[in-house]
């Protein structure tokens, strides 16, 4: 009987986080400090003619300032290309600051100004005067569709295959007696966290201590000692909050290196915050997608063949791809698939993984495709997925270790009342408000890492567990403590959980939703380890009840380790370590993905229902009621779990409906660098949001039966709410955000 897994319960840093005791890493207090303020470009391409330091040089407090002219050219990079630490094989190519005169993108950093205070510094920066030679740039992509390439896998920020087509598509889809085909946009979307990103550095002779905010310490810390040539033994990174990231602190943003350059150059600590606007072009974003999709089927609905041909823009000097169509090109039985992905090279920074990245964009597109497709063959929504649904791969033909998404359908139906759906559009109304109902699909990986943990069991009846991994907000202190506390058998009061930290074990970003997967297995097992010490400890133990006791044949439960059959064989395992003089048993531990999970196709899988009223006169919608029902493994903690859920429908509300970078393409700026004109819901945005889990029974994804499912959350409810959109209004909008304007 599970005392915790499966089990509600509160976060154990929900305290910590709301009195402000948990801190940020800009918050760390370090003697002597120094304050560094970005100065950026007002242009987006071309070079620095000249640079102008020598008034704010003089303004009050103001310590050194740094240009690429004074900046300290870092020795060629040591560390290996591949940047195994991410869990995400990243090639470190990453925007680094101050390097010349060339300007990449507007708003890119150009000077430092370090002062004794914050003030002082931002006072200074706005007297650091730059002229520039000035060329014009490109930054839109549906201008530019013409110029799209594919990946240079040498400049590529995340190496991938190149996709294949399945079977003959372009073929079948001509010959197909039903077809749609339809383009679909997406702008830049930013992730706004609420803590601006930012860092405190200092050196001790050779050794670098900082502080970051960060999804993964081991990956900033590499990129450190790349980027000073120290060993990274020499890099300490400490990251034990975050407020918020989504992918935005995955890869080493530039100010880190750049913080402890300083730090190095004026011998201080120093500390650097993005300012928000400054986040705009510090962090990456979610690059502005064009999709095309072609979908060609029979008249009884099955599909023949899918085209799906995805664009984004990248940066000049990286190639990063979007994966849009990893998904959709597996999501539905079909023989004949194709998803050629390319890239178009703007003047602007790099995009980055933002919530869900990829598969919230590629779903979008194939699954409004999909609605467009069902009122071509008047066949109802829901059901051209049940015609189209594949219990394999159908690349690989591999079975599917577990997908419940089958009854995901079912249940979100039922709860929603989906049959009472009229089928034609501008068919359903409550007063004067149009109503639509539509529907999609969610659909994301269940993907493990390797990851570390160390317990260590002490004799006073606690345990300390750690491992650096982080937590950007789902409740990974909260799930790790119960994990511990689980298999450890102990009451979760007596276990502390710490992470965020170089000083602990490796473990991969938090990125992907694999974190409870990849470091909560390290953990299961790493306890199995010390029921195995323990076991070890008892048999030689004269007071032993179980000398030939097998380590499957006992268990950890209440401080004690006991015999699964006859609970009144067990043994204290304090007072056995104390007899045995320990006051600590250790163990350290990687875990890694079974080689069984090969032979099988994995997946999370969500289906989401929602209904829209939109006011006919002013073009207004709200997302009324939105059900959404996934399947995810096991559900560790229901109520962390929840949270989750509820916050991917929220992102998905705010993509469908407000979410957009806007730039001015004359000079290739951000218009709307903040929280004010770039909009995400609020409250009054929000009404109801029911999420409903499908538990899968699944033990090959790993021996705790966890799948992803923070971004997974997110993943359909854009496609479902555009979908309800065209159902109230009889409008296809296939451009995102689907604003008032766009409706009237
Ligand atoms: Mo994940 S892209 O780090 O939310």
């Amino acid at each position: 009987m599970a005392r915790y897994i499966g089990k509600e319960m509160s976060r154990v840093d929900g305290v910590a986080k709301v009195t402000g005791k948990a801190k940020y890493a800009a918050e760390f207090k370090v003697p002597n400090l120094a304050y560094g303020f970005i100065v950026t470009s007002s242009i987006a391409k071309g070079t620095i003619r000249s640079i102008d330091t020598k008034e704010a040089s003089r303004a009050p407090g103001v310590i050194r300032i740094l240009t690429h002219e004074n900046y300290p050219k870092p020795a060629p990079p040591t560390a290996p290309e591949l940047n195994s630490s991410t869990g995400l094989d990243e090639r470190d190519k990453s925007f680094r600051a101050l390097q010349s005169n060339q300007i990449f993108f507007n708003m890119q950093p150009i000077a430092l100004v370090l002062a004794e205070t914050f003030e002082q510094a931002r006072y200074a920066a706005r007297l650091v005067k730059a002229t520039y030679n000035e060329e014009k740039p490109t930054t839109d992509l549906e201008s530019s569709l013409d110029k799209a390439v594919a990946i240079d896998p040498q400049r590529a920020a995340i190496p991938r295959d190149a996709v294949k087509p399945r079977g003959n598509p372009v073929q079948a889809f001509q010959s197909a007696p039903v077809k749609i085909a339809a383009e679909y946009t997406i702008p830049i979307e930013h992730h706004n966290p609420m803590e601006p990103h930012g860092a405190i550095a200092f050196w001790e002779n050779n050794k670098l201590t900082i502080f970051d905010k960060t999804q993964g310490v081991y990956v900033v810390r590499q990129h450190l000692a790349t980027s000073f040539n120290i060993p990274e033994e020499n890099v300490q990174v400490i990251s034990p909050f975050v407020g918020g990231a989504f992918g935005s602190s995955l890869r080493p943003n530039y100010y880190p290196a750049l913080t402890a350059m300083a730090a190095r150059v004026i011998k201080r600590p120093v500390k650097v915050v993005y300012t928000r606007q400054q986040m705009y072009t510090g962090h990456g974003y979610r690059p502005h997608t064009w999709q095309k999709v072609s979908l060609g089927a029979q008249r009884n609905g099955k599909l023949t063949a899918i085209v799906h041909d995805s664009r984004n823009n990248s940066s000049t000097f990286q190639d990063w791809v979007e994966n849009t169509t990893e998904f959709p090109r597996t999501l539905y039985a079909c023989p004949n698939a194709d998803t050629p992905q390319r890239i178009v090279r703007t003047n602007l920074p790099t995009p980055a993984s933002m919530r869900a990245p990829g598969a919230v964009s590629g779903i979008f597109a194939l699954e409004c495709a999909m609605d467009e497709l069902a009122y071509a063959l008047k066949i109802d929504p829901l059901e051209l997925r049940l015609i189209n649904y594949t219990e394999v791969d159908p690349d690989t033909k591999k079975p599917y270790s577990s997908k419940a998404l089958r009854e995901c359908y079912r249940l979100g139906a039922e709860k929603f009342g989906w049959k009472n759906r009229k089928f034609e559009p501008r068919s359903m109304r409550d007063g004067r408000f149009l109503v639509g109902w539509g529907m999609a699909t969610g659909v994301w990986g269940a993907w493990q890492r390797p990851a570390s943990a160390k317990i260590t069991l002490k004799s006073d009846g606690t345990a300390h567990v750690a491992s650096a991994t982080a937590d950007i907000g789902p409740g990974t202190y909260t799930v790790m403590t119960s994990i511990a506390a689980e298999y450890l058998g102990l009451p979760a009061e007596q276990v502390k959980f710490e992470l965020g930290d170089t000083k602990f074990p490796e473990a991969p970003v938090q990125g992907g939703s694999f974190t409870t997967a990849s470091v909560g297995t390290a953990i299961y097992e790493s306890a199995q380890n010390i029921r195995r010490k323990l076991l070890d400890l008892a048999n030689k133990d004269t007071a032993s009840p179980f000398k030939t006791a097998k380590i499957e044949d006992v268990e950890l439960l209440d401080g004690k380790l006991q015999s699964k059959n006859n609970s009144s064989q067990s043994i204290n395992i304090f007072e056995l370590m104390r007899r045995n003089n320990l006051t600590e048993l250790v163990d350290v531990h990687e875990a890694k993905p079974s080689p069984e999970r090969e032979k099988y196709a994995t997946g999370a899988h969500g289906a989401q229902f929602v209904e829209v009223k939109v006011d006919p006169d002013v073009g207004t919608v709200h997302v009324t009621r939105a059900i959404e029902v996934t399947a995810s493994g096991k559900i560790m903690n229901p109520k962390t779990s929840h949270s989750q859920e509820i916050g991917g429908v929220v992102w998905g509300i705010g993509m469908a409906l407000q979410e957009a970078t806007e730039i001015d393409h004359r000079y290739g700026r951000i218009m709307n660098p903040n929280l004010q004109h770039y909009h995400v819901p609020v409250n009054a945005d929000i009404l109801e949001i029911e999420t409903i889990f499908v538990e899968e029974d699944d033990k090959i994804v790993n021996p705790l039966g966890v799948k992803g499912m923070g971004e997974l959350g997110m993943v359909g409810i854009p496609a479902a709410i555009a979908n309800a959109i065209f159902h109230a209004t009889g409008k296809r909008i296939r451009d995102l955000p689907i604003t008032p304007d766009k409706l009237l």
